[in-house]
């Protein structure tokens, strides 16, 4: 190696050691100058050597003028979510729930729930190759160039004792000190103030300037590892590796032994997380063991094996004025509070849910009652109580209202359900337009050139009176529309025209039928492969499909059981829309793995590991994350882990390769 090389090496790993102890360790090996002094070195010498460009330098963080688009990236693995309580009555369920499952020879790992935005880090060969951020759990946004410019974020890992390739995830958080100096100084130049760290770190990380993101001096906390080939099988031992390959870990992770531990964790910090540098809602309380985790599995959205015990949030007092009700796309009649302005946790609160009759009445509110508004970490603020005496002047109890405000019709309540609904789905604006908005919406036809704005213009203009207009609608009737241009006029045409070809499963699901989300509708056409099975498919045929119970059996009952809906889907039909499940996904079918839970792991030849786990689920089969007793087979590729190849020999797993896989479902 020449010595240029040599030495830009060097000022790169001293220089990355120095970044990791000051932003991770909090400790300063260097002073500034110095530090300012090597930087200049480097990067005079990358300059004058571009053949030693590495993107992964620390000369890199300085972020770029360049606006940049964000790519959208499917998650490898989907970013659940946590289920939430308030009471420690509710974590000791918990913690049964949990012992009814694994027994009771485990531990728990506390952890302090980060309030910011959360982000998922690939690493591959120790280097960040990718930083997305949580978008819908599905799918998110890729921020890697901001993301650089996190000094706490490792851009290359330390040691060589890391898997080849995992994911990390954390928490992106503005410190509480920077928050208030950047507003600070946007006070002095008058402009509006922002609304909280958290809301800011998840602003900052989608600028466009990423030499802007780096002023915001963004922070993060990682505490989830996911991937084929972990170290360890506890996540607190993993996590410990993880922080000596240069992340910051939190040291306020603890294991504990006992629901008694974990309880006194959350007396503890309680209190003391008003000492921390950063936003905490909470205590996030994980099982530790990784095989435990999988053996408890997950919910479709969040995992069983941990629980986010949530502090209470600030609570302030204003009065209710009035109360006016919003109609949503399924006809839900949700009341909401219109309150005296007031300041919670940095915003403007005006308006509160109250989500339905019943929190009405149990909270006995009555118009100019002095009220208890709590915002939490959700958007949305509510009232959690009402000051009965400071009542002055009593007036009646609210009556919920009887007729819908957008329509007229009379107000309906399902038996055993919370909300009222105007059952004039196809005559109540509101009702239309949402679902039509669901109709184009990404996961059903994907017309999203068309957005809200121009449904709204084309339904007051009188062009648009269901779903079923789009497909007739001319390019001149959008052109005629208010500020649309010939070229966004043709856009819309051309995607309507696209959707025809989205698959029937998503056809069905844009429908907008009740309970009917894009994993049922999945099943459904799994199940009946067209609409007109399922229009005539009885009670207990559709109770027989695995996934759909009482509730949605019933619903899809309803929806076809009106007449107005089956011209409906009749028009579509013969706008061309696909009501049956493609030849292609019908031949790909079959029960020959039902009750196979498949393991994959390695890299294959033929196909994708996506593709492959497509095949065990059309095939019946289950597709698992890790080995364990429950594990049918184990479809292998090249490169196994070693770890893995050990456990599968213990436990006496068969093996598959990817041809006697693909000749066991008959692919070949
Ligand atoms: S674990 C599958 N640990 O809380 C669950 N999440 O409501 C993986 N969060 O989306 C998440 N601190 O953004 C985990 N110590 C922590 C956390 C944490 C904050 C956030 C995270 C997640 C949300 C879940």
């Amino acid at each position: 190696m020449n010595s240029i090389e040599e030495k830009i090496i060097r000022l790169r790993q001293e220089l990355t050691t120095y970044n990791h102890h000051y932003y991770v360790l909090n400790e300063s090996l260097i002073s500034d100058q110095a530090f300012d002094g090597m930087m200049k070195e480097l990067e005079a010498l990358e300059v004058q050597h571009p053949e030693f460009a590495d993107p992964n330098s620390p000369t890199q963080r300085v972020g770029s003028d360049h606006d940049q688009n964000f790519k959208q990236v499917k998650h490898q693995y989907p970013m659940l979510s946590l289920s939430n309580t308030y009471s420690e009555a509710e974590v000791r369920d918990f913690d049964a729930r949990v012992k009814k499952v694994i027994g009771d020879a485990f531990q728990y790992v506390c952890e302090l729930k980060f309030d910011g935005a959360s982000i998922s880090l690939s690493y591959e060969n120790g280097v960040l190759i990718r930083a997305v951020t949580r978008g819908d759990g599905e799918q998110g946004d890729d921020v890697t160039q901001n993301i650089k410019t996190i000094p706490s974020i490792p851009l290359k890992l330390m040691g060589a004792a890391f898997p080849e390739k995992f994911e990390i995830r954390g928490e992106i958080l503005m410190p509480f000190r920077v928050f208030e100096n950047l507003n600070r100084e946007r006070e002095e130049r008058g402009e509006a103030l922002l609304a909280n760290p958290r809301n800011t770190a998840s602003g900052s990380l989608k600028l466009q300037k990423s030499s802007e993101v780096k002023k915001r001096k963004l922070d993060a906390y990682l505490y989830y590892l996911l991937g084929d080939d972990m170290p360890e099988e506890g996540h607190f031992e993993n996590l410990t590796r993880a922080r000596s390959w240069g992340f910051k870990v939190s040291e306020h992770m603890a294991l504990c032994a006992t629901i008694e531990d974990v309880l006194a964790y959350i007396h503890r910090w309680n209190t003391q997380r008003h000492t921390l540098p950063v936003a905490t809602d909470g205590i996030v309380i994980k099982v530790n063991s990784m095989h435990l985790q999988r053996q408890l599995g997950n919910t479709a959205k969040s995992p069983r094996w941990a629980i986010a015990y949530k502090f209470e949030s600030e609570r302030v007092v204003t009065r209710l004025n009035s109360i006016s009700y919003q109609v949503g796309r399924t006809g839900a009649v949700t009341p909401v509070a219109n309150l005296d302005p007031v300041q919670i946790a940095g915003t403007v609160v005006k308006r509160a849910s109250l989500h339905n009759s019943d929190i009405i009445q149990n909270l006995d509110l009555r118009i100019g009652d002095m009220v208890w508004v709590e915002k939490g970490g959700e958007i949305i603020p509510k009232i959690v109580g009402v000051d009965k005496e400071a009542r002055i002047l009593v007036s009646p109890p609210i009556a919920f209202i009887k007729k819908c405000p957008e329509c007229g019709t009379e107000l309906i309540r399902p038996e055993g359900e919370a909300a009222h609904y105007c059952p004039n789905g196809l005559g109540c604006p509101p009702q239309i337009k949402g679902k039509m908005e669901h109709f184009i919406s990404r996961k059903a036809m994907n017309i999203e050139s068309m957005g809200p704005e121009t449904i709204d213009l084309l339904y007051r203009e009188g062009l648009l009176k269901d779903v079923a207009d789009i497909y007739e609608i001319k390019q001149e009737n959008i052109v005629a529309l208010d500020r649309m241009g010939e070229k966004s006029a043709t856009n819309i045409i051309e995607s309507i025209q696209q959707s025809k070809q989205v698959p029937y499963e998503r056809v069905l699901f844009a429908l907008g039928i009740r309970y009917v989300g894009a994993t049922v509708a999945k099943k459904l056409a799994m199940a009946l492969k067209n609409i007109d099975n399922l229009m005539h498919a009885g009670f207990e045929e559709l109770i027989s499909i695995d996934e759909i119970g009482d509730r949605i059996a019933l619903s899809v009952q309803a929806f076809f059981k009106d007449e107005k809906n089956i011209l409906l889907v009749q028009r579509l039909k013969k706008s061309g829309l696909q009501f049956q499940l493609s030849n292609e996904k019908q031949e790909q079918q079959s029960d020959i793995l039902k009750g196979l839970n498949i393991v994959i792991s390695g890299t294959f030849q033929k196909y994708s590991r996506d593709q492959l786990k497509q095949m065990i689920e059309d095939n019946g089969g289950k597709n698992t994350g890790s080995i364990s007793k429950m594990t049918s087979y184990l479809l292998g590729g090249d490169n196994i882990g070693p770890s893995k190849l050990e456990k599968v020999k213990k436990l006496e797993i068969p093996m598959l390769s990817e041809d006697q896989f693909l000749e066991l479902i008959g692919k070949q």
